[in-house]
């Protein structure tokens, strides 16, 4: 179709005055716009490019019988039992963008195509406005309170939902470009959505994906109790289903291991049974041309008899099963549901399953870049696929954790393979991005980038924390009420010595109170330098930078929360060539609501679990509006979720991978150590018991060894202490 005159005269004004056109235009003046195509406020094909360093924090392997030798042919064990060498599996925290971004350009592509390309996808976005962040903790033995979302997780939330399906769309056009990229070219997807979004993803997706590749809408059909008499009931979710590239040979589609049984009036058509141990049977025609039965079901006995070589048994257990259609009725997770973990859009496992079995083989590498609590991850494990997760959530990646160490647990007990798994995250590196420096040059040339930054670095850090700005007082940087600020590095922890000279510093000036924020600090500072301080007359407090410095909205509304950094205490013990480790304290300073204001905001008959001083508290307002509390972590041990134990750590120094100037590859050390989880306690829905000794480990040879504890509180939050011991 051609322009009139008069759009042309309209367009040439719009242009001269500066205007945006109208979006109709874009067929007509394009040679290749498409011809249907989803438009929506802020599209662009722009796609970041963006590459960080993963850093890796943690190793998980449940320690195996066999030891120095093959397990499986998959990969060997070494002499304690763990996995070297092959594929480790890849739990990622942060932003799915730049986590995608980094792997699909960066130096980890190498080991995702050498264990055989990414297979397949599973997604489950968020759908459900305001459903995706909240999720229900267990303190203690039981009492459920709910954790608001973190502010970082709020601005995912905002930047998904914030002008509603336009930025919606804007988020998931991006990431699932990004996800076509790194499909192998016999690789499918499928993507989880409800009525509220699935008219606008399945266009974008034909868009990306190309509407020849769309295989199928599976439609999951569920029950559930909430009903609406005003409209017919939505119980079901679509899930698109698209191939790379419909054409590629090799595409797993495993029908069988999703065929569903047949009817009873097709089973009633097998009714001999010799007790032969074949199973039930009928008689059949074979088709042959002239034969008097042909291609008849139903024969009797007699007919066998009478034609022996027309006839033939159809036993039904060497049937496939009815080829499996578009729609599955599966239920869902509900409060019985034996699976059921505090995630609030958990879905079922025997859906994951039916994907992954049909889509993909065994060995082959599955990812899913929402996992929240890990469904997919726990199945393809269990179906013996190689896995990548990764979720925004600091509770997804702790669920998920706990999650993979009972599969690992569960194999183990069954005598199957697992794999190890490793959390990972992009940690300083994304900071030094969000700060303005590029993590990915060399050291000298990101020192003066740092340089360049760090009045803004800063300011920044200030602003969140609502201190202001010193500039005479060095080593102090800012001033927040009555006590000095000092900020700590974006890129590296707050060390104890760097502590023990601002404490001395204080002496000197008589300053009597100072706050020092870091990104992480060094292992075991809490208590030990804060008593230290108090010995001197200094009140030292030391807190945690939120990722959520980094949200500019957050900081303008004075939303960023900085907190105290958690201590624990341990106590080791040695026998000989062995050790063990036993809890003894730990503590924790968290401040969610002001209890007074929750109080009067409670309706008579009405109650909340809360995060007050320090404690979790359960407010009740009685009929006649009397307001009483009641603190649920009685025990320092009612914070703990999880700990565990590596008796070896120093031994696996952090490295990573970067590009190289030449183009090539190569391993920097980080300075930092992997923690190895050897040995782990944790309470799960069904088993809230935690141990407070480990087991006790034997060590080879006489020597000093390092062991560190990671404790794990009921947020998330992770607290980690080292001891020496000499066996
Ligand atoms: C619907 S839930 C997934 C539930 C999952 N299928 C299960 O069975 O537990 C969506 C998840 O996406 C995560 N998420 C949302 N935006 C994200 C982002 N930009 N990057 C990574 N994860 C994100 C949320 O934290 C949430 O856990």
């Amino acid at each position: 179709m051609a322009l009139t005159d008069q759009e042309k005269e309209q367009i040439k004004a719009m242009i001269d005055r500066g205007e945006k056109l109208p979006a109709r235009y874009k067929s007509l003046l394009f040679a290749d716009a498409p011809e249907v195509e989803l438009v929506w406020q802020g599209k662009t094909s722009e796609v970041t490019s963006v590459v960080l360093p993963f850093q890796s924090i943690e190793q998980i392997d449940e320690p195996r019988q066999e030891t120095g030798k093959p397990v499986d042919h998959l990969f060997a064990a070494d002499r304690r039992g763990r996995q070297s060498g092959g594929w480790t599996n890849k739990l990622i925290w942060g932003d799915n963008k730049l986590v995608l971004s980094s792997l699909k350009n960066g130096p980890l592509r190498q080991e995702i195509e050498a264990a055989g390309g990414l297979k397949l996808i599973y997604i489950d976005p968020p759908f459900d406005v305001g459903a995706d962040f909240s999720v229900n903790l267990e303190v203690g033995d039981g009492e459920i309170l709910t954790k608001e979302p973190s502010v970082i997780e709020e601005l995912a939330y905002r930047d998904t939902w914030g002008r509603g399906t336009d930025s919606y769309l804007s988020m998931m056009y991006e990431r699932l470009k990004l996800m076509h990229g790194l499909l192998t070219e016999d690789g499918s997807i499928y993507v989880h959505c409800d009525w509220r979004v699935n008219s606008a993803v399945r266009l974008a997706m034909d868009e990306i994906f190309r509407p020849e590749n769309f295989l199928n809408e599976v439609v999951w059909c569920y029950k559930e109790r909430e009903r609406t008499l005003d409209f017919y009931n939505p119980k079901h979710d679509a899930i698109y289903f698209y191939a790379k590239n419909r054409a590629a040979r090799g595409r797993p589609f495993n029908w069988s291991s999703a065929a569903s049984e047949y009817s009873i009036v097709t089973r009633g058509k097998f009714k001999f049974d010799d007790d032969d141990g074949k199973g039930p049977y009928q008689i059949r025609g074979r088709n042959l041309q002239g034969s008097p039965i042909r291609a008849a079901d139903g024969l009797s006995r007699t007919d066998e008899a009478k034609y022996p070589g027309l006839t033939y048994r159809d036993y039904l257990a060497q049937r496939e099963g009815v080829a499996p259609r578009d729609w599955w009725e599966i239920s869902i997770i509900n409060k019985a549901s034996e699976e059921r973990l505090y995630y609030p859009t958990q879905k079922p496992q025997q859906l994951v399953e039916r994907i992954l079995a049909v889509s993909s083989n065994e060995g082959d590498l599955v990812a899913d870049f929402f996992c929240g609590s890990g469904t997919t991850l726990a199945v393809a494990e269990k179906l013996g696929r190689k896995w990548i997760g990764c979720d925004l959530g600091r509770f997804a990646i702790h669920t998920t954790r706990k999650r993979l160490i009972g599969v690992q647990r569960e194999l183990k007990a069954a005598g199957k393979p697992y794999r190890s798994f490793e959390i990972l995250n992009l940690g300083k590196y994304e900071r030094q991005y969000f700060v303005g420096i590029d993590p990915t040059l060399p050291e000298a040339q990101r020192r003066v980038q740092a340089l360049q930054r760090e009045e803004h670095y800063l300011t920044l850090i200030l602003t969140a924390y609502q201190a202001e700005r010193l500039f005479q007082m060095p080593p102090f940087h800012g001033k927040k009420g009555a006590a000095l600020v000092v900020v700590g590095p974006v890129d590296a922890p707050v060390t104890q010595s760097q502590v023990r000279e601002l404490v001395e510093e204080c002496r000197r000036k008589k300053i009597a109170k100072v706050d020092v924020l870091g990104f992480e600090f060094e292992m075991g500072l809490v208590p030990v330098a804060q008593d230290e301080a108090r010995g001197k007359g200094i009140s030292l407090s030391l807190k945690y930078i939120p990722k959520d410095v980094f949200d500019r909205r957050a900081v303008e509304r004075g939303q960023v929360k900085f907190y105290d950094v958690a201590y624990v205490e341990l106590k080791p013990a040695v026998e000989k060539l062995k050790a063990q480790v036993r809890l003894t304290d730990f503590g924790v300073f968290y401040r969610q609501d002001d209890l007074d204001s929750l109080g009067e905001t409670l309706k008579p008959g009405g109650g909340k679990v809360t995060v007050a001083n320090g404690q979790v508290v359960k407010m009740i307002k009685d009929k006649q509006g009397v307001v009483t509390r009641e603190v649920l972590t009685k025990k320092w041990t009612d914070w703990i979720d999880y700990w565990a134990v590596d008796f070896h750590f120093g031994s696996r120094p952090e490295v990573m991978r970067v590009r190289s100037q030449d183009g090539g590859e190569t391993e920097m050390p980080t300075g930092n150590f992997i923690f190895e989880n050897e040995w782990q306690s944790f309470r799960t829905r069904k088993d809230r018991k935690l141990e407070l000794a480990s087991g006790w480990h034997e060590y080879d040879k006489p020597g000093r060894y390092k062991i560190a504890v990671k404790v794990i509180d009921i947020f998330g939050n992770d607290t980690t202490k080292v001891v020496e011991v000499k066996v």
